[in-house]
């Protein structure tokens, strides 16, 4: 995959040996100018937008959310818990499946609860009543695979062949809505307002008949809306003329659009040597780190690359031979102590950090490109590696 790293930004200017190392470093406003776009789209298209907890979940920032989205969006117990001790507003959980032991506080915490299949929904039908009797007030969504491939990557792409994601549309029939107040779908990965359209054009005429039931529509995430090329009009206007023409409330549940471009991941190089090529060690590990580096795979753009001078192959800290982070020009040998950083690693990365060999996790700051003001967020120490083992 092609990284859609933007450019540095205000990066361009961070001095990176004002963190510690690792480090990922979020700038505030960036975030700030993501969210106003995000914003100004669920105005336009009269449309809830969510922040999908799974991409981006900060939580030293989640009043800032909460000044411009809706809520957020959970992917099952964990996420649905820590939304509602920081985050504001509403709450939606959708989970390819739940554990009789863990729906009910998902029932209790979410406002709507969305279900992969229709058994899923007769499965806990009497868990569900429960939880209304108990006076819990929550809506039951079912989510959709609308069987449209537009994910330029099989990986990504929830439409795949033998998809787990989503009920498949051609065998929705009247009553696997029973009980259900909206449709959800997710069927995009970083992608612009085409493929959107055009998983709405062929999915619109199949549940037209169906939405007239309904209370909601959720079109997932994957919309890459704050990117500089995205047709944010076109979308404002698509989400608006669903509402209109269905008389149905419409939602959005980006993640990667709130961090766009948003943050760097800090680090520094340890040692160099030669075996065939020029290769350097550093305390940033793909593995650990930047798993998507090895999972999608990608190659991050790093910060200031040097347009020409010597390639290093720079690699993590583990024992893992693939851990490799990539082929990077330097315009001169890095020395041990010499800072790098890799951009847009605000979402997906922090998220998915582990500890793996015991190598250290990345410590967060929080920087404010725009008054330079810099706040070390939170460091992590060996009990944090202890304690996730026994
Ligand atoms: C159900 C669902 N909603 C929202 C998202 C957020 O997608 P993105 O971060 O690409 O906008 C995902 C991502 O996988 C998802 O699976």
């Amino acid at each position: 995959m092609e990284t859609r790293a933007g450019g540095p930004g205000a990066f361009a200017r961070f001095d990176l040996s004002r963190v510690p190392s690792p480090a990922f470093v979020v700038d505030e406003a960036a975030i700030l100018r993501n969210l106003a776009l995000l914003k100004d789209v669920g105005a336009r298209g009269n449309a809830r937008v969510l922040l999908a907890l799974k991409a981006f979940s900060m939580w030293s920032l989640a009043d800032v959310v909460g000044e411009y989205l809706d809520g957020v969006c959970a992917s099952g117990l964990w996420e649905a818990r820590l939304a509602r001790e920081f985050y504001r507003g509403h709450l939606s959980t959708y989970s390819p499946a739940y554990k009789a032991g863990e729906l009910p506080e998902i029932l209790r915490l979410s406002d709507s609860v969305i279900f992969n299949t229709p058994a899923q929904i007769t499965r806990f039908a009497d868990l569900i009543a429960e939880a209304r009797a108990a006076g819990e007030t929550f809506d039951i969504g079912l989510r959709l695979n609308p069987e449209h491939s537009e994910a330029e990557v099989a990986k990504y792409d929830p439409c795949q062949f033998g998809s787990r994601l989503g009920f498949p549309v051609s065998q929705l029939r009247p009553e696997h809505l029973e009980g259900v107040d909206g449709l959800h779908l997710h069927a995009l990965c970083e992608q612009g307002f085409e493929p959107l359209q055009r998983i709405w054009a062929s999915l619109e005429p199949k549940i037209e008949g169906a939405l007239t039931s309904l209370k909601w529509l959720n079109l997932g995430g994957g919309h890459h809306v704050t990117r500089a090329d995205y047709d944010r009009e076109g979308l404002g206007a698509l989400l608006r003329g669903i509402g209109e023409r269905h008389g149905i409330e419409v939602y959005i549940e980006p993640g990667e659009a709130i961090a766009l471009d948003a943050g760097i991941l800090v680090g520094e190089v340890l040692d160099t040597f030669e075996n065939s090529l020029p290769i350097a060690i550093t305390d940033i590990s793909a593995t650990c780190h930047m798993p998507d580096v090895i999972e999608a795979p990608y190659r991050p753009a790093m910060l200031g690359e040097a347009d020409e001078g010597v390639t290093f192959r720079l690699g993590g800290p583990s024992c893992l031979a693939g851990d490799i982070i990539g082929d990077y020009r330097f315009a001169a040998r890095p020395m041990p102590g010499t800072r790098i950083a890799f951009l847009d690693q605000a979402h997906y990365s922090m998220v998915k950090t582990t500890t793996f060999n015991g190598v250290p996790l990345p410590a967060i700051a929080l920087w404010n490109s725009e008054t330079d003001a810099l706040r070390l967020v939170r460091q992590f120490d060996y009990p944090d590696f202890r304690d996730r083992l026994s």
